[in-house]
């Protein structure tokens, strides 16, 4: 089912001209699709530290638990862009654990697990649109957090998530934390019930200061708007 189309730009084209695309979720026979897509992103990435892969195993069993991956597909049907979503339930892996989340509400969290764009068709804004999708496909299901993780150094991720309103509210190594290993994530947080007012007061910290950050955290602040051109963020206590 296409659940969205449009035009777009690839930018290898050098012409700027539009080719369409549509929007609709993988189907798990075509999984390969996505993982070739993750290995090519991955390998053109300066610092490989801020995209953590999935595996395809661990796709496929999500995909068959009610997780959801909303595919673009340019002109020629190849898979340009996805968005993978999931449902974490109990498992350990739920990210409102991290965030303190009553146990009776983390049922109601939504994951937003890896975003990625193909290099040639960046800059068309999917990471958003396939985001917008992601809310308007959860909304019948009465969730009410939506989470993720993005590292403190991927600049284009990060501002495109605080831009559609997930605030920052822990700091801490993942993936491999109980190793004492892990890298370092930001876990961000949307209450899709309750719009979050911040007071007046605020501090402003480059978002790769990681100790100054999770220190400011610790104290109850909490990140809500990211400059992208001085890769700052504003911290402030909620009302
Ligand atoms: C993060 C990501 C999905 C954003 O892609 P997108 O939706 O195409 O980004 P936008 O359309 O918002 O891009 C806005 C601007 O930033 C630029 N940009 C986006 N991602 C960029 C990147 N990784 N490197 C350099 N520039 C980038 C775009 O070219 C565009 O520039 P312009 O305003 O001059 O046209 C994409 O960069 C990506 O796939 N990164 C690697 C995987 C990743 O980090 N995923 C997130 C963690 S799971």
């Amino acid at each position: 089912m296409i659940i969205n189309q449009g035009y777009l730009i690839n930018r290898k084209s050098n012409t700027r001209q539009l080719e369409s695309y549509t929007m609709r979720l993988v189907n798990p026979k075509d999984i390969n699709q996505v993982v070739n897509l993750q290995e090519l992103v991955y390998n053109g990435l300066p610092n490989k530290e801020v995209l953590y892969k999935d595996t395809k195993q661990e796709m496929l069993e999500d995909l068959y638990n009610g997780a959801m991956i909303i595919g673009v597909y340019n002109s020629i049907d190849e898979l340009i862009s996805y968005r993978y979503i999931s449902f974490p339930g109990n498992s350990n892996k739920n990210l409102g654990n991290d965030i303190y989340l009553m146990n009776r509400d983390l049922d109601k969290v939504v994951h937003l697990e890896t975003t990625l764009v193909s290099p040639d068709y960046r800059g068309n804004k999917l990471q958003t649109l396939t985001l917008s999708k992601a809310i308007e496909l959860i909304e019948p299901m009465d969730m009410k957090h939506i989470m993720c993780t993005v590292s403190p150094y991927n600049l284009f991720s990060l501002y495109n998530i605080m831009s559609a309103g997930l605030n920052i509210r822990a700091l801490k190594r993942k993936y491999g934390e109980e190793t004492g290993n892990g890298i370092w994530r930001f876990i961000l947080h949307k209450d899709l019930s309750n719009d979050m007012k911040m007071i007046n007061e605020f501090h402003l910290l480059k978002m790769d200061r990681i100790e100054e950050q999770k220190k400011l955290i610790e104290n109850g602040y909490i990140g809500y708007n990211l400059v992208r051109e001085s890769k700052m963020i504003h911290y402030s206590l909620a009302n």
